[in-house]
């Protein structure tokens, strides 16, 4: 079976407070999204890639890889989840049920190939993220009064949780049915992985590099930067 990455690049980017979507902000010279597609187009297991934008972008025709025959594109939805919905239907025909599809935020643009080696190595149904585990102690809050000061109502067990980052790697008819049945059951999808465990099935954790941050604050540019000169 084959891999298909999608990456979902329809966003507004509002947290970032930018004169632009984030995905067109700068990065070295380059659109944040262009190094995200670098590193997709560059993996030899990968042939082509399904980009989801806004249906009326005007930053896409600037991009270097606007022309690329690779990139299949499809029109962006209302919601993250609408927008991965899209990106599959944009694969009905190439895709068979048991491929993989790999959906990436294309605000990740410090991902890296030992990072993409690394999920499929373990990748098995129902399927596999990337993802860190905690190292901070969590604390649960409690609204204490209608100022809406907030005080500590317990630590949380922090051995158990992971922050979800993306690639998240599914069977492309699992991940179109579980996300269509979160769409008609009202079920609010958070990430692709969140959709599949709605349906009762439960993706691997796989512990990726921390470095594999999603630009969505002004700062995180500076670090994205940082991240992408370091060897690769
Ligand atoms: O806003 P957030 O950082 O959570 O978005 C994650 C990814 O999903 C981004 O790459 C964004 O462009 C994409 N997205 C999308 N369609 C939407 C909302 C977000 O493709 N309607």
């Amino acid at each position: 079976s084959r891999y298909w990455p999608i990456l979902p690049a329809a966003g507004v980017g509002r947290r970032m407070m930018a004169d632009r979507p984030k995905q067109y902000l700068l990065l070295q010279q380059r659109f944040l999204l262009d190094h995200t597609l670098e590193c997709m187009l560059s993996y030899p297991d990968f042939e082509q890639v399904v980009m989801v934008l806004s249906e009326d972008d005007p930053y896409w025709p600037q991009s270097d890889f606007a022309n690329d025959p690779r990139i299949l594109r499809a029109n962006g939805g209302a919601e993250r989840c609408h927008s991965v919905l899209n990106g599959l239907a944009a694969l009905d025909g190439l895709a068979t049920d048991d491929d993989w599809v790999v959906v990436h935020d294309v605000a990740r643009p410090c991902l890296r190939h030992s990072d993409l080696d690394k999920l499929f190595s373990v990748l098995v149904a129902p399927g596999a993220i990337l993802a860190t585990p905690t190292r901070d102690t969590m604390k649960r809050g409690v609204i204490v009064d209608s100022s809406g000061k907030v005080r500590i109502d317990h630590t949380v067990d922090r051995v158990q949780l992971w922050h979800a980052l993306t690639p998240q790697v599914f069977r492309y008819a699992e991940l179109r049915d579980a996300l269509t049945t979160c769409l008609a059951q009202g079920y609010e999808v958070t990430d692709e992985a969140s959709a599949m465990e709605y349906c009762q099935q439960f993706p691997l954790l796989v512990e990726g590099r921390a470095d594999n941050i999603k630009v969505t604050r002004p700062e995180d540019l500076a670090l994205a930067e940082l991240f992408l000169t370091q060897d690769r």
